[in-house]
């Protein structure tokens, strides 16, 4: 998405705990692109940390026109195996590191007058929640409802905020802890209507056109950016994708004798 908007004359300002691998991720866009990006490493879970990293990106730039709010941290386990710190760890970098994010930069933009656009990342489990990484269905909910929430109460200021919610889309911190042996991988594309994962360039695409003017009347919304997984899942007969021609000959000869019974 940095790559993206950065390739489109945006100034990117992108920020993460470590600043090594900021430093070089942005001198690996601006490679790409020809455009500025600057860094401020912070923990997000820390509001004064964010509040510096925010002051450091305004100093060096400006207030932001954009933030896409996209922390996540997540890892698969059964709930009864989880510590209270365990949740709260993912609590703590995705919902409220949202908030401290989303506080500081949104009093600015406020003060400043800009009418800043907000997009947050969050999944497509926050529709029916999901076992095993309830903490994360637990913070992306509430990421969206902060999102909801504020497309009314601050469109008075000429803000928008909306939410992708995706499917599956293969990066290496994600599916290191949600996929450590690389069967839920196997098993998604099995369900997956597209038959395949999601790719980086395509999420950039829909987030683009999100927090652009195309999208000026776009508020408040969550879309659904799965491949279809979401209702693939969900249809109680889906599974019939499975059933071959000479199957359904034979299944429709059943169920019409069944009728001439
Ligand atoms: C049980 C675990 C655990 C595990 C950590 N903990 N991993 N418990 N099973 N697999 C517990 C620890 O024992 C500790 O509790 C507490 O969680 C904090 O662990 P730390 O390692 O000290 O935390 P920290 O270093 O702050 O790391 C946070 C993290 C880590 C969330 C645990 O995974 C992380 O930094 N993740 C960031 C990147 C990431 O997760 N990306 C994926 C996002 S994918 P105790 O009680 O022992 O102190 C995503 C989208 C999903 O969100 C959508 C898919 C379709």
């Amino acid at each position: 998405m940095a790559t993206h908007l950065s390739s489109l004359g945006a100034t990117v300002a992108i920020t993460g705990r470590r600043e090594a691998v900021l430093k070089a991720t942005a001198e690996e866009i601006t490679e790409k692109t020809g455009n500025q990006v600057v860094f401020a490493p912070c923990d997000v879970r820390d509001a004064a940390a964010v509040k510096g990293a925010v002051q450091s990106i305004v100093d060096q730039s400006s207030v932001p026109d954009i933030v896409i709010n996209n922390a996540a941290g997540n890892f698969i386990s059964p709930t009864e195996r989880l510590s209270t710190n365990a949740f709260s760890s993912v609590i703590d970098i995705v919902l409220k590191g949202s908030i401290n994010v989303t506080l500081e930069t949104g009093k600015r933009a406020i003060a400043a007058q800009k009418p800043c656009v907000f997009l947050a990342i969050t999944t497509h489990y926050t529709k029916a929640g999901s076992g095993f990484v309830v903490p994360s269905a637990c913070a992306k909910s509430g990421v969206e409802t902060l999102h909801q929430s504020l497309a009314v109460e601050w469109g008075r200021y000429g803000m928008r905020f909306n939410c992708i919610a995706p499917g599956p889309i293969y990066t290496e911190g994600a599916f290191s802890r949600l996929d450590p042996t690389g069967e839920f991988m196997n098993h998604a594309i099995k369900n997956l209507p597209t038959g395949r994962l999601g790719e980086p360039e395509e999420i950039a695409n829909l987030a683009t056109f999100m927090v652009s003017d195309y999208a000026s009347w776009l508020n408040g919304e969550t879309i659904t950016f799965d491949g279809g997984e979401f209702n693939a899942l969900a249809g109680e007969f889906n599974a019939l994708r499975k059933v071959k021609d000479e199957q359904w000959d034979m299944l429709e000869q059943m169920i019409k004798g069944n009728h001439s019974k």
